[in-house]
């Protein structure tokens, strides 16, 4: 993910802020973190994950113990999509983000969270970045709208619209739904990796599941600090892939200004429900 702040690259690190993965430093308990997140989602997700997702993990063969290797890793991810996966220190700021996602570089943070931090941590680690986002990248119409994305990161900069293209990001590439098999499956980055939200954004009764739409999805705010309370569902990767390349965004994002935010959890007219939560889980959590 993306962060606004502009910088110079840390120490160490190259002027595009990558560096070296360094595989050989990661030592026995860090990859037996990555083993053990591997297991739990991998129990979970069969039947849960899109099947684009499941065969990605298999064409990568992410199912080899530890964390993976970037060189091994790449050679099978630039065989299906020409994508790498290059390792950062943490957070890049977007231009950054952008520029290597245009040139089909996925950005990977170079830490794997601690044994005590296995639920739940902020910022992105191996585990979320390359578990999370790389086996949609060997999908071939999914990695073409991450490059597109990427393009487009770059124009909203200068159109000052980031938020709103990260919006998109939000509840796509990290918290997306699409129709597979006729039910739903994931396919978002943030849910796969998560064992709590792999369950809660398919069974819970709490969340809203709402048709995709372009312009409402970049007018709704999201929340980074717990579970979603709206999921939005495509209805393939084609179509999203069709409907935002299709898509001229310049004059969406002038259109856009003038109207509200939306608030996460409201369903509004003209949306597409699929299912309307009861938001039992966000109400709780407030303390209403
Ligand atoms: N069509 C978008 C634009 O005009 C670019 C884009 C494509 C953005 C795909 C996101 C995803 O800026
Ligand atoms: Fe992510």
């Amino acid at each position: 993910m993306m962060e606004s702040a502009f910088g110079l690259p840390p120490d160490g690190a190259a002027a595009d802020w990558t560096i070296e993965q360094n595989w050989s430093r990661f030592t026995a308990d860090e990859h037996a973190v990555w083993d053990r997140l591997f297991e739990r989602q991998s129990r979970l997700l069969p039947g849960r994950a899109s099947t684009a997702w499941l065969r990605g993990l298999e064409v990568l063969r992410l199912s080899k113990p530890g964390i993976p290797d970037f060189a091994e890793l790449n050679e099978r991810l630039g065989a299906a999509t020409g994508w790498q996966v290059v390792a950062v220190p943490g957070l890049v700021p977007d231009a950054v983000f952008f520029e290597h996602l245009a040139n089909r570089r996925f950005v990977a943070g170079n830490f794997i969270r601690r044994a005590d931090q296995l639920d739940y941590l902020q910022e992105p680690d191996v585990f979320h970045d390359v578990f999370g986002h790389v086996p949609l990248l060997s999908h071939p119409v999914f990695a073409d709208y991450m490059q597109a994305y990427g393009e487009g990161g770059l124009r909203a900069i200068e159109h000052g619209a980031i938020n709103r293209l990260a919006r998109l990001y939000w509840y796509t590439v990290e918290f997306g739904l699409v129709r597979d098999g006729g039910g739903l499956k994931l396919y978002g980055a943030g849910i796969v990796s998560s064992y709590g939200e792999s369950m809660f954004a398919l069974d819970d009764r709490s969340p809203n599941r709402i048709g995709f739409d372009l312009r409402r999805v970049m007018r709704t705010r999201y929340r980074i600090d717990d579970y979603q309370q709206n999921y939005f569902v495509i209805d393939s990767f084609d179509d999203l892939l069709r409907q935002t390349i299709e898509t001229d965004f310049a004059p969406l994002y002038a259109e856009l200004a003038a109207l509200p935010d939306i608030e996460p959890g409201t369903i509004v007219a003209g949306d597409r429900v699929l299912s309307r939560g009861t938001q039992a889980y966000a109400l709780e959590k407030a303390g209403a």
